[in-house]
């Protein structure tokens, strides 16, 4: 008898770790680096944005950021935090950020809708 029930409880195990493992994880999309373009300014963010934090920051800004909004937040990050960004770069790195990530980008870039 107690080897009846053992058996049902084996069968029972059975089945739930059969469910477990056909679980199919998904992971969040990797939101960690910059989205890939043809502007020069990608490389440069790749280059000098990385250092001290992810594209998190950059990604979680109102969609509709202008360009003045990236360029006081670039000219901060290398004014107030210290990046490495040559100045002769800012304007590129600017243009990048507010075609991709701020009131420049097109829709289906835009998180706006999402
Ligand atoms: C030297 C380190 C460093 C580098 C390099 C750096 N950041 Fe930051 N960044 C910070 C810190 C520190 C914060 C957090 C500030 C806070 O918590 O208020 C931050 C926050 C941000 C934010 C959030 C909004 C804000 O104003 O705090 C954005 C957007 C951002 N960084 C964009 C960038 C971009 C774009 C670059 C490349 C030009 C860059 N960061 C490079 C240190 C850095």
């Amino acid at each position: 008898m107690t080897m009846r029930i053992l058996l049902g409880v084996l069968a029972a195990l059975l089945l739930v770790c059969g469910r477990v493992a056909a679980l199919e994880i998904e992971l969040p999309q990797d939101t960690t680096t910059y989205r890939p373009s043809d502007l020069p300014g990608f490389p440069l963010a790749l280059q000098d944005c990385l250092t001290c934090h992810s594209s998190q920051y950059v990604q979680t800004q109102p969609p509709l950021s202008s360009r003045v909004y990236w360029d006081a937040t670039v000219h901060k990050m290398k004014n107030a935090f210290g990046a490495p960004v040559e100045e002769a770069d800012t304007p590129a790195l600017v243009d990048y950020l507010t075609k991709t990530y701020g009131a420049e980008a097109p829709p289906e870039l835009s998180h706006a809708t999402k």
